[in-house]
């Protein structure tokens, strides 16, 4: 039988579709394995349902001769070096679509409650300082016809175009492939250069791929192209933001105020957002409502099952890794 690795806690019914097909060892906690641990678990495994805090690297994946198929709980797999993946002729799959809706409601909602306060507001209160109710209290930003410019336009992108469009917003978007002119129209979004989106926009909003060439996509350069009025709300992944510059342009109101979800050397996050007023900081938690956590990963695991049945994978994210095999 063969051998599959859960490197992260899954859904008992995750777990229970594996073991119809595997031998499964499986990581139930709530804690990473050490990657040592790591390594030896992996040494005669099959297959490997991975989690975005898994770095999977040549050097690991050197260690794991017999694995076939790495099969990411999520859609970004910057934590999976695919290109080594390739080279040993190792398939790779992620989990797109099933979380679509479910990111583009936390993007509003974390949209509206960096520009609305909203956890400025909370600890205003938990903290008893609310003696009264007065005209000038926390005062936001309106979210309502402002101008949001989203970098990054795959199908997470357009559906947070989608209920822009419910808050009468104007929608500017920039991405490395401007979609057909229907889906502009549909939409009702206009494409723009990156350089007059982050000057346009009363928020910017990522939500586009971590890859070598958008590392720190936005740096002090672009942060200082923003209107000091503006917000900024990453959705996307530690990284594309210089976080370093981010805090010294919040200190500096150089824009007014950030929203995040995802962090450069997360959990780590730099110390310096912690004290800050102007941000509202969240745990990597877009995807995390029940049933799309569920759904991923049960996508994951099909993606797995169906990989080591020697069936083309549904997620498959490197089709070339056939060219690799070994004979
Ligand atoms: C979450 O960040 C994902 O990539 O699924």
């Amino acid at each position: 039988m063969k051998k599959v690795v859960v490197t992260r806690e899954m859904f008992d019914e995750t777990i229970e579709y594996l073991e119809q097909h595997f031998s499964v060892v499986s990581n139930q906690t709530d804690r990473a394995i050490a990657r040592d641990e790591l390594i030896g678990m992996l040494r005669d495994a099959d297959g490997i349902q991975s989690y975005s805090t898994d770095r999977i690297d040549n050097e690991l994946l050197a260690q794991c001769p017999g694995i076939k198929a790495i099969c990411n709980t999520a859609v970004g797999y910057n934590n999976i070096d695919v290109g080594a993946c390739t080279r040993r002729g190792i398939m790779v799959t992620n989990t797109p679509g099933v979380l679509d809706n479910s990111v583009a409601d936390y993007a509003i909602g974390l949209m509206i409650a960096t520009c609305r306060r909203m956890s400025e507001g909370e600890r205003y209160l938990r903290a008893g300082e609310w003696k009264s109710t007065f005209l000038k209290q926390t005062l936001g930003k309106d979210v309502h016809g402002a101008t949001i410019g989203i970098v990054g336009f795959g199908r997470i992108g357009q559906a947070i175009a989608k209920r822009a469009r419910g808050f009468d917003m104007n929608i500017l978007y920039h991405t490395r492939n401007r979609v057909m002119q229907d889906v502009e129209q549909k939409l009702g979004v206009q494409y723009v250069g990156k350089e007059e989106l982050l000057g346009q926009s009363d928020i910017v909003m990522l939500i586009l791929p971590y890859t070598p060439e958008t590392h720190h996509f936005i740096g002090a350069q672009e942060l200082a192209m923003m209107k000091p009025s503006a917000v900024l709300i990453n959705m996307a992944r530690g990284g594309i933001v210089d976080d370093a510059a981010l805090v010294e342009a919040l200190r500096a109101g150089t824009i007014w105020s950030a929203g995040l979800d995802v962090y450069e050397n997360e959990p780590r996050l730099n110390p310096g957002f912690i004290g800050l007023e102007n941000a509202v900081l969240s745990p990597h938690i877009a995807s995390a409502s029940e049933s799309t956590r569920y759904a991923m990963a049960m996508t994951a695991a099909k993606n797995l099952v169906a990989a080591l049945s020697g069936e083309q994978p549904p997620n498959l994210v490197n089709p070339d890794y056939r060219n690799h095999l070994k004979g």
